[in-house]
Parts: structure tokens; sequence; C-alpha cells
């Protein structure tokens, strides 16, 4: 089972760097698995720890996929790392060992404390919605625009229906992101791949 969580880690210098990423978990290992190059990947290599965010605040998985990469941090306490400020929950965790992969390597870690900072309030229509659409913005270069446009289409409807208004806010970043891209002159390098579908 995969659980699309939040990833704060920091720079060896403390420059925290937020990323969205599904995460499988086994008991007390958790399983990391970014796409070189990424900042998340180097971020842990040099310094061994990383927390996992779960939050219901889509508006940071939309935030980041469309340029908004900045949050509330907070330190976490275990490790020397941040969390999210406004998260339901997280994991503290430490390397463990690395399963190399020139594409996709594995970051296996260890979890070393498990905070719950505020209660689930039940599951949202409208927040998977934009978790899926966060998924399509990611693959805008690799994906036939009539697939877009169609699942977007669908995927509003539970927008419309059951959105608050960080969903709402969240959903409108998607939108400006796609029509941004298909409104640029350079749909040349808008090519679909097999992998993607
Ligand atoms: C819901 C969701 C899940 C994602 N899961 C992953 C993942 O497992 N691995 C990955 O490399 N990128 C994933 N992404 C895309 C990353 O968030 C994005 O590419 C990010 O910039 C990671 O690169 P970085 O470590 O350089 O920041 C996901 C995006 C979303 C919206």
């Amino acid at each position: 089972m995969i659980h699309e969580t939040v990833v704060t880690t920091v720079t060896p210098e403390g420059k925290p760097h937020i990323a969205p990423m599904g995460v499988r978990q086994q008991g007390d290992t958790f399983l990391l698995m970014p796409f070189l190059p990424s900042a998340t990947y180097d971020n842990v290599i040099s310094t061994g720890c990383a927390v996992v965010n779960f939050t219901t605040d889509v508006r940071v998985f939309a935030g980041c996929v469309t340029g908004r990469r900045t949050w509330p941090t907070v330190a976490a306490r275990h490790v020397r790392c941040v969390r999210l400020a406004d998260t339901l929950a997280h994991a503290e965790l430490r390397l463990a060992s690395v399963e190399y992969d020139s594409q996709r390597p594995t970051l296996v870690m260890e979890c070393v404390a498990r905070c719950t900072n505020a209660p689930f309030t039940g599951l949202n229509r409208a927040q998977a919605a934009v978790i899926e659409g966060a998924v399509l913005i990611s693959r805008l270069t690799m994906l036939p625009r009539e697939k877009i446009d169609a699942e977007l289409a669908y995927l509003s409807i539970a927008i419309g229906k059951t959105a608050g208004p960080r969903e709402l806010q969240a959903w409108q970043w998607l939108m400006d992101a796609v029509h941004a891209f298909f409104a640029r002159p350079a749909e040349a390098d808008h090519v679909p791949t097999e992998e993607a579908l």
C-alpha cells in the first residue's frame, strides 16, 4: 500500500525542502522512492534523516507541483530535520540503507518517533481529487491532452460537490497550471509516453 504524504528534509546547511511523495510502510520501516535527480534524495543521503508528514491540507500537494514550495515548518524532535507546522501527524525517520538504482533508488528508513498533532476529521472526496489532479499536473509533459482533460473533468465533480476553501484554492492552482501549460506555444515537448499512461 502506498500513502501519499509530504516528505520534509533539510540540506546539510539546514535549509528545508518539501516534496509530496508516495511512501510504503512495513511496520517501523518506511520506503521512499524518489526519481533522480531529486533534492529529497540528496538531502537524505547527506543528513541521514527525513520526516514523513500525514496531512489533509492538500494545498501543500497542489502548491509544491505548481511552484509554491514554501510552507511553514518547525523543528523535528528526534532527528535533525523539520516537519510541516500544520500536519495531523508525522513520522521522524533515520536512513537505514539505500537500494541503489540509476533512475529510482529506494531509501530504506527506520521510524524513530511517530507523533499525532491534531485529530483526523474524516475522508473527503475533494481532497482525493486534488491529490489525483496534482499527480496529473506533475506528468503534463508525458500524458496525452485528451486523457488530462477527461480525468480533470471527472475529478472536478468531487470538487464541486465536496470541497472546502483549501481544496478550492488547491484546485484553482492546478487548473491555472494546466491552462498555462497548454497556452504555451512550445507544445513540441508534449510527447506522450506509454509509461505515463
Ligand atoms: C501525490 C504525489 C506523489 C508523488 N510521489 C512521488 C514519488 O514517490 N517519488 C518521486 O520522485 N516524486 C513523487 N512525486 C513528485 C514529486 O513531489 C516532485 O517531483 C518533487 O519535486 C520531487 O523531487 P525533489 O525530491 O527534487 O523535490 C509525487 C507528487 C505527488 C503530487
